[in-house]
């Protein structure tokens, strides 16, 4: 026994776990660690439930997981950079950009989607805690790539596997081609710096699907920041592109995440979506982000780039 409960994220929820009982005690026990990081690789998401909520206990959270990557753009606010150099802060704010879904407003929107998409490597995982808490909305949702290939039509399916997608660092939402909501617009719009540097770097290509060490095969791709198919030519690569994500949005099974402020979560980046859905302009919301090193050594450049591109965490959740 090592005195910490486990049980489901969700009644019906095929993954996700939630974990009670973890203490700074608690994580020093290597059985508790073995424990915990099982329960990771068999259910993708964990949500630690009362929690001391502070950013040492974030930090020591992570290093279950692996080793902190350290955000390469100096520029992102840190919570404290020399004391925990991995914690960078997320906040509502005019730079973050507005959308318009169904007549609202919301500020930090983000599609579903995997981190370092654009990247040759994807980072193992994040872990979020929420500092300010929206009054209303705020929720982050994640998804689960097994269970989205487990459900898709396999005539659909067969189409999309065995390609690879090309992904790049302009995540302007008027560049992106299909996965957008039906009433999507955009108010304000963000990334316009990010895109300039973005055009400065070549495409990285990923693997649609992929097949974990335990041989269950990942649906993995992302309308943001998807900038065709290898190999396709671009009208016929958004045709396929858009079907196999329209199937995606038609299985999938969601869970939303409504922040406690001792909540801490972390999310398998190799296997599960997330996106963020976002908040009134006018809310505080403050967001607390660790990233796990790692790579599923899958990905890879289209072409060389002239020099080895900054791991930009355009990410706001
Ligand atoms: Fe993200």
């Amino acid at each position: 026994m090592t005195g910490i409960t486990v049980t489901a994220l969700q009644e019906g929820l095929r993954f996700g776990a939630r974990i009670n009982g973890v203490t700074r005690e608690k994580l020093a026990d290597p059985a508790v660690r073995k424990q915990i990081n099982d329960v990771f690789e068999a259910k993708g998401v964990i949500v630690f439930e009362n929690v001391e909520p502070s950013s040492e206990m974030q930090v020591l959270i992570s290093n279950v997981f692996g080793p902190l990557k350290d955000h390469p753009v100096k520029s992102v606010e840190r919570v404290d950079q020399n004391k925990m150099p991995g914690v960078i802060t997320i906040r509502t704010s005019p730079d973050a950009g507005i959308v318009e879904i169904d007549g609202k407003q919301l500020m930090t929107w983000q599609p579903w989607h995997f981190d370092h998409a654009y990247n040759n490597e994807l980072n193992r995982a994040g872990v979020l805690r929420a500092e300010t808490i929206a009054a209303e909305g705020g929720l982050t949702g994640f998804a689960d790539g097994i269970q989205i290939y487990n459900d898709m039509d396999p005539k659909i399916r067969a189409k999309i596997e065995g390609k690879e997608l090309l992904y790049n660092l302009d995540l302007r939402y008027t560049k992106q081609r299909f996965g957008l909501p039906k009433t999507f617009r955009e108010i304000v719009g963000k990334g316009e710096e990010l895109a300039a540097y973005a055009a400065t770097l070549p495409n990285s290509v990923h693997p649609a699907v992929w097949t974990r060490k335990s041989g269950e095969k990942v649906l993995h791709m992302t309308p943001y920041g998807c900038r065709g198919i290898e190999g396709m030519e671009l009208s016929e690569a958004y045709e396929l592109a858009t079907e196999a994500w329209d199937e995606v949005e038609r299985v999938i099974e969601p869970y939303y995440h409504q922040w406690k402020p001792t909540d801490m979560l972390v999310w398998d980046n190799w296997r599960i979506l997330h996106m963020a859905c976002g908040c009134d302009p006018n809310m505080d919301r403050i967001m607390h982000r660790t990233t796990i090193k790692g790579d599923y050594g899958l990905g890879r450049w289209q072409t060389a780039p002239d020099e080895a591109p900054a791991n930009v965490d355009a990410m706001t959740m």
